[in-house]
């Protein structure tokens, strides 16, 4: 299952574990890393000092080579997030939320890897540009804080993969192994996953949040919160809630008021079912059990392979 990407990042499997807020932390990354994806650790949710402890712990294990970081360049504090990323040697970095370009020298200096992700072909070519590596392509099916246009994974990758020459890593919806099949068909060199490895037994998320993942069926999310930044939630009181505001005409300010603040910890870390926010994707529906980060991996391989197996086995009878 090598790909040019999978060799350029030093992994066994096209497989990269997402980086995500209160989920992912140095346990899940280097869990993840153990069984051949690339772990990463989501800075998003970390003060710099908390970051360099995860980092440190990542780098002590025999598999800190296949361990990044996923920074959100819209944190206020971004610099110095960088800095410590930089200083602790890391050589992988996905970047999100914001403009590659700003960073992007300061990386390709230190010999970095560079990612960023994108969810249009505009983005993607402006990555390209800025010197990045590889994009990751997510379609809105996705967890989490989504691009504004709400393309869909099926259609995002191909026009991706056409517009740029430098590797597509696609996400948004994935959660098996006919899903890892169907986006290299799109051209993908390797998937990006977030929901199914936060409902991993290694995601540091709270049990009641990985426990919603497996109640939630094909129907259960929601994107929401548009004027401030999408967002794919859980439906609960705050994300239905979000979503009245919007029906009757809710400004940013009013959203901002609404959301208030920290609502991501809330309801991924502490787990408040009705009141935080439920970070999760429509891909939510598929995850059936709260595995080992181990289990995945090696589910997503065989799911692989069977797909496979049954495509070639189609027959058309006439
Ligand atoms: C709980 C949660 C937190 C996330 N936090 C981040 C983040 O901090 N930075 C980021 O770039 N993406 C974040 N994402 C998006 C993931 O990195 C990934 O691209 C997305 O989950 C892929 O779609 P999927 O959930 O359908 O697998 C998050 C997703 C989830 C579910």
């Amino acid at each position: 299952m090598q790909t040019p990407l999978t060799e350029e990042l030093g992994i066994r499997y096209p497989i990269i574990q997402a980086g995500m807020v209160w989920t992912s932390g140095w346990k899940l990354a280097v869990a993840s890393a153990r069984a051949g994806a690339l772990g990463l650790i989501g800075a998003g949710s970390m003060k710099p000092d908390l970051l360099r402890e995860h980092l440190r712990k990542a780098k002590a294990t025999e598999v800190s080579a296949t361990i990044g970081v996923n920074i959100p360049l819209i944190r206020g504090d971004v610099n110095e997030l960088i800095r410590v990323i930089l200083e602790e040697g890391i050589k992988i970095i996905f970047t999100s939320a914001g403009d590659p370009k700003v960073h992007a020298q300061k990386f390709k200096d230190a010999g970095c890897f560079l990612v960023h992700v994108v969810a249009n072909v505009k983005h993607a070519l402006k990555a390209e540009a800025a010197g990045c590596d590889a994009v990751v392509a997510e379609g809105f099916e996705a967890g989490g804080h989504n691009g504004v246009d709400e393309i869909t994974t099926l259609c995002l990758i191909p026009q991706v993969v056409d517009a740029v020459k430098i590797p597509v890593i696609a996400a948004g919806g994935i959660a098996d192994g006919r899903q890892m099949l169907a986006a290299f068909a799109l051209g993908a060199q390797a998937v990006q996953i977030g929901t199914r490895f936060a409902a991993t037994i290694e995601s540091s998320s709270h049990s009641n949040y990985k426990q919603a993942i497996v109640d939630a069926d094909d129907n259960s999310t929601v994107l929401t919160l548009k004027k401030i930044a999408p967002v794919r939630l859980k439906k609960n009181i705050f994300a239905l809630g979000a979503m009245n505001a919007a029906a009757h005409g809710a400004t940013k300010e009013e959203e901002i008021e609404l959301l208030g603040k920290k609502r991501e910890m809330r309801g991924i870390f502490e787990g408040d079912l009705e009141n935080g926010e439920l970070e999760m994707g429509q891909s939510s529906g598929l995850v059936k059990e709260i595995l080992s980060a181990e289990d995945v991996v090696k589910r997503l391989l065989s799911e692989y392979q069977q797909a496979k197996e049954k495509i070639d086995t189609l027959r058309i009878e006439n």
